[in-house]
């Protein structure tokens, strides 16, 4: 393709069985086959690619590791894939001011290590953090088990370089807490998909690393038994670093066909809560904890080390895997309502009659709802079932989606549930900022 031909500082892919594999991500989708992949190496391709998609009219489509569950990466009509895995850079820590400078091509789990390695701590903790990329968690304000104390990704970002439509990487930020000139436009880029400019790197907020943890296995006979405990949790003063749980049926799946491990979870359903804080392994802790769980205490099993707590938390981060794995054709949803909401929204479950199963980030209200059966439902009852559940958790203050964003998967419903003066801002937004709409076009709005 002649559009690519000479293009500086950039690795260009066009053979169309190498493009292949930037068709998929790790959502339901496909994407349609790309005019070709570039892999920028430095400013230059940037600044070439978007002066030459202006004028030759064709999208950019940003990808980071390819882990994204909405379809955000994929490629739609008449685009190019921009794959920022060879992106240049180190990673920088900085103790004295308590940050971290990464390129968008640094592995998050590199991220992690780095502050690790100096007693710090970088949170956010989606289930793909030791395969995904920076840039793509920063573009979909990735979540995880630690939002539940910690918040998303955007609550640990201090500053942006990212690409705009004039094709110059601009900074948006500066390497402290507090910075107020202005609105931050950088909050704007964070979770924008790519949709008003590309994150090329970051500056990420660190605070000390936990030295104490408590993991606790907390079995139950009757699953409802679980739902009001986030928020009695949290209103008495013991907010979990993560309280994640299984619904009977996932766990029951888990137990007769998982790994090892987890055929000896206990329970009928199941909640894994972890705290961090200091003296959060002490008596007079763990004492109060019990004393607020009551009965359900009962069964309550606390990790003795630290292999037993990774022992746990690796059943845990598999299970999004071992459903797929299970039922190729699920759909996992990643809904949230306020925790104090929860019981309600199983009960509103129950009455709309959807066949779900459900596990993930109850301590926040984050709900990974599953219809395994996606695959053999008739695609205009499957659409329906979809909206039933986005409505129910929209009508008790919740969102259809607490981490992975809208994307492709989730467009369509996103535009038809949101309130339309928030669709028209963010395409007054979308004009402004990319008036010839090139970055990532067809995405979430
Ligand atoms: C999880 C992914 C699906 O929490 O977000 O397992
Ligand atoms: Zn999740």
């Amino acid at each position: 393709m002649d559009a690519f031909k000479g293009l500086p500082e950039a690795k260009v892919i066009w053979d169309p069985s190498e493009l292949e594999p930037f068709r998929v991500d790790e959502s339901h989708l496909r994407g349609v086959q790309p005019l070709a992949v570039v892999k920028p190496h430095g400013p230059r391709a940037l600044r070439e690619l978007v002066h030459r998609a202006k004028t030759e009219g064709f999208g950019l489509v940003p990808r980071g590791a390819g882990t994204g569950k909405a379809g955000g990466c994929l490629p739609t009509e008449r685009t190019v894939v921009v794959d920022f895995s060879e992106w240049p850079g180190d990673i920088q820590v900085s103790p004295q001011d308590l940050c971290l400078r990464a390129p968008a091509s640094a592995p998050l789990r590199e991220v992690k290590g780095s502050a690790e390695a100096l007693g710090l701590f970088y949170p956010p903790d989606p289930n793909s953090w030791e395969s995904c990329a920076l840039g793509g968690t920063l573009a979909t304000n990735a979540g995880g088990p630690n939002a539940c104390k910690y918040g998303m990704t955007r609550h640990w970002v201090l500053a942006l370089d990212a690409l705009l439509e004039d094709g110059e990487i601009h900074t948006f930020g500066i390497s402290s807490v507090k910075a107020n000139a202005g609105p931050a436009l950088g909050q704007l880029l964070i979770g924008s998909e790519g949709i008003f400019g590309f994150i090329v790197g970051a500056t990420l907020r660190l605070t000390p690393m936990p030295r104490e943890f408590a993991t606790l296995l907390l079995p139950v006979k009757r699953w409802e038994d679980l739902l009001d405990l986030p928020g009695l949790l949290c209103g008495a003063g013991y907010l979990p670093s993560a309280f994640e749980f299984f619904d009977p049926a996932v766990l029951a799946e888990l137990r007769a066909h998982g790994p090892e491990a987890a055929r000896r979870l206990p329970g009928e359903a199941l909640a894994i809560l972890e705290f961090d804080e200091r003296g959060c392994t002490s008596e007079p802790f763990l004492e109060g904890l019990l004393d607020l769980l009551g009965p359900l205490a009962d069964g309550l099993e606390i990790a003795s080390d630290a292999r037993q707590r990774q022992g746990i938390w690796a059943v845990r981060r598999l299970t999004s895997a071992f459903l797929k794995e299970r039922h190729p054709k699920k759909i996992s949803e990643d809904i949230v309502v306020p925790r104090s909401r929860l019981r309600d929204f199983f009960l509103g479950l129950d009455r709309l009659g959807c066949p779900a199963v459900s596990y993930g980030h109850l301590g926040d209200g984050n709900l990974h709802v599953n219809l395994l059966a996606a695959g053999e439902t008739d695609p205009v009852v499957l659409e329906h079932q979809l909206m039933d559940l986005f409505r129910l958790a929209i009508s008790l203050g919740g969102t259809l989606s607490g981490e992975h964003g809208i994307g492709l998967a989730k467009r369509d419903a996103f535009l038809a549930l949101s309130d339309p003066a928030q669709i028209q801002a963010l395409r007054a937004l979308k004009r402004a900022l990319d008036p010839q709409n090139i970055f990532n076009p067809g995405k979430v709005i």
